[in-house]
């Protein structure tokens, strides 16, 4: 096991616990786990009684009562409504100031476990425990917790860090390939922009990771995982430009996963964003073609099945409009200057975003 941390400005600690078959994190973290009166495990209702037993075993009854709770598992569910029946739920158990919420389960569950844990009693510790490949290499790390407003998502949230992250890879050994494929859209994002170490990293194990191979995973976990959170460590609340790198691709993605109502998975819909956003920077001059094929050629390696999604350009073009990230009126997008540098630029014609828009859903 690797017990990571980073520090933020203000002194506090970004905890995590990275590896495969991770012993009980009660005996590790013993400051985590002083003085908590209550846990209550939080899971999607659709989640194998097999993971309930590990997470179970990750935190086992030290002495206080364990509670469940089960989420209704789709994305459509997170919603203000399902925070307050769980913050409900917590207190007609009686939870307190001192109590703790494990949110074990993919993105829907840390976002919305972690949304409720920091409005309950104006906030309760929480340990997050991705359980999917995207989750443990960026959903479930980082403090962004939230839940949608209507159609449009993480609309609601707070930045929340959870007391520790816990990215445990053998809870991804019954992923179906979808799945891992869907997770290695964030992947090779950070290949992308991430140092060169992590990106001979990814490079190396990319394809191993995608067939499944345990060690591989662990390798991209790991290295993803830590290198996300020091990213974290120097931009918490997304306000000094380092964190919003993490971002590049996901303006587009976001709108091709809307677009999609449901039938493209997020990973899948963050790889085409940033396919989108690599042909934005090559034709806006930005990055040069030989580095535009060789990171290109990281999402070819992904053998994305087809898009599913209209090609309708006047929706695109109003959705990345109203991006969280577009900061007010006209377009707004992460591009990348070279392999490990990225740069944000606005209204961009739209002449280069509809070739751009056309190549991302080829
Ligand atoms: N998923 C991007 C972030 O956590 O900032």
């Amino acid at each position: 096991m690797k017990n990571f941390s980073s520090t933020i400005r203000d002194q506090r600690l970004i905890q995590a616990a990275l590896g495969r078959g991770l012993p009980p994190l009660t005996g590790e973290f013993p400051a985590i786990f002083a003085g908590v009166d209550k846990v209550c495990l939080v899971t999607g209702s659709d989640a194998p009684a097999s993971l309930r037993a590990r997470a179970t075993a990750l935190f086992p009854e030290g002495g206080q009562p364990h509670s469940y709770y089960w989420l209704p598992p789709s994305e459509k569910a997170k919603t203000l409504n399902e925070a307050a029946k769980l913050c409900a739920f917590l207190f007609s158990r009686g939870f307190s100031r001192n109590s703790l919420i494990v949110a074990a389960g993919g993105g829907t569950v840390t976002d919305l476990a972690g949304f409720a844990a920091s409005i309950y009693m104006r906030g309760i510790k929480w340990v997050s425990v991705p359980t999917s490949f995207l989750g443990q290499i960026d959903a479930g790390l980082g403090g962004k917790t939230a839940v949608n407003l209507g159609g449009a998502k993480n609309m609601l949230g707070t930045f929340y860090q959870p007391a520790l992250s816990v990215c445990d890879t053998a809870f991804l050994d019954s992923l179906p390939h979808a799945e891992l494929r869907s997770g290695a859209g964030e992947l090779v994002k950070y290949a992308m922009i991430g140092p060169a170490g992590l990106r001979r990293t990814i490079t190396k194990n990319l394809s191993h990771a995608l067939s499944g191979d345990k060690s591989a995973l662990t390798s991209c976990v790991a290295a993803c995982a830590e290198f996300k959170l020091a990213v974290v460590a120097g931009d918490e609340r997304d306000e000094r430009g380092m964190r919003e790198t993490l971002n590049f691709g996901h303006t587009a993605g976001h709108a091709f996963e809307a677009m999609a109502e449901g039938r493209l998975p997020h990973g899948e819909a963050v790889a085409r964003g940033l396919r989108f956003a690599l042909i934005v920077s090559r034709d806006a001059g930005l990055l040069k073609p030989a580095d535009f094929k060789k990171m290109d050629a990281l999402v070819d390696a992904l053998h994305l099945p087809p898009a599913k999604v209209r090609a309708d350009f006047r929706r695109f073009l109003s959705l990345v409009s109203m991006d969280k990230k577009a900061r007010g009126a006209g377009n707004r997008f992460i591009l990348l200057r070279a392999p490990g540098r990225t740069a944000a630029a606005r209204d961009i014609k739209d002449s280069l975003l509809k070739k751009a828009f056309e190549g991302a859903l080829k």
